[in-house]
């Protein structure tokens, strides 16, 4: 099974119609908004700073850094995604690289080392070889450089049915999107889940030093069947999941220094 290809094909897709949709709100962010939620806006200072960020899909998030004043790259395995970021780029006059990468492969394309590599939302699932992931990061961070991540919490992936444990297999599914347009058409796809306890290990083995591991029991996007949205004294809407009358993790981020 060519898992690139059909993941790629399927992002390809996705990435067309995400661009139309209201959740990702094209518009506003053309307008001067940023996509960047607050967990990451209130742990990263990018001015001034090299900054990759992996898995980007069509540059929102990559372009928002951009105006927060980080010299920006970004990688992303869909080439439509790439074409739209880009595009996007040019159109709002904002200066960015992006290269269109497995991320296995996209070392060979990186020039240079950053002083930030950041990847958030809905990223791990899509890899088989998370010490291969980690090993790639701490490659292309400067001494003293930082990594960020913000994802999805596996625990909800365990609410959903899936794993939260490594399998030797990964899931293969028939999946619509999860933006608002959810009735298109579904595409084969292919994930592996990853614990917490994997994702920490592959960082550690890769030499970095965790500085902070926080979950959270929100998430920023309406993204999951089930969210309740909350009440919150932030501009931003808060969903929460909900499991006999607990709240459910549903966000996790991991600080990561390279010390030498
Ligand atoms: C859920 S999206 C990232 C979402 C991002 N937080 C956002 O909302 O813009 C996941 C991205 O991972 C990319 N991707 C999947 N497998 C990849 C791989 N092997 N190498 C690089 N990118 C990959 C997809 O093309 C997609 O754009």
């Amino acid at each position: 099974m060519d898992y690139l290809a059909l993941n790629k094909a399927a992002w390809d897709e996705r990435a067309k119609i995400h661009l139309a949709s209201k959740f990702y709100d094209v518009p506003g962010f053309i307008a001067g908004n940023t996509s960047l939620q607050e967990i990451e806006l209130e742990a990263l200072d990018v001015q001034g700073k090299s900054l990759l960020h992996l898995q980007c899909h069509f540059g929102l998030d990559t372009l928002s850094w951009s105006r927060l004043g980080a010299n920006v790259t970004g990688v992303d395995l869909s080439s439509t995604a790439i074409e739209q970021a880009r595009a996007l780029a040019r159109q709002c006059q904002l200066q960015a690289d992006f290269i269109c990468s497995d991320i296995y492969q996209a070392p060979a394309q990186l020039t240079q080392q950053f002083d930030i590599i950041y990847t958030s939302y809905g990223v791990l699932c899509w890899l088989p070889d998370l010490q291969r992931w980690a090993d790639i990061i701490a490659a292309a961070l400067k001494t003293g450089g930082q990594f960020y991540m913000a994802e999805f919490h596996p625990v909800q992936a365990l609410m959903e049915g899936y794993s939260y444990f490594a399998q030797a297999e990964p899931d293969v599914e028939q999946e619509a999107t999860y933006t608002e347009n959810s009735s298109s058409k579904k595409h084969t796809m292919v994930t592996w889940p990853h614990s917490l306890a994997d994702v920490v290990t592959a960082l550690l083995n890769a030499g970095l030093e965790i500085t902070a591991l926080k979950e959270f029991d929100f998430s920023p996007y309406d993204a999951f069947e089930g969210l309740v949205e909350g009440q919150t004294s932030s501009e931003r809407p808060r969903y929460y999941l909900v499991h006999q009358g607990q709240n459910v993790p549903l966000v996790y981020t991991v600080s990561a220094i390279k010390n030498r």
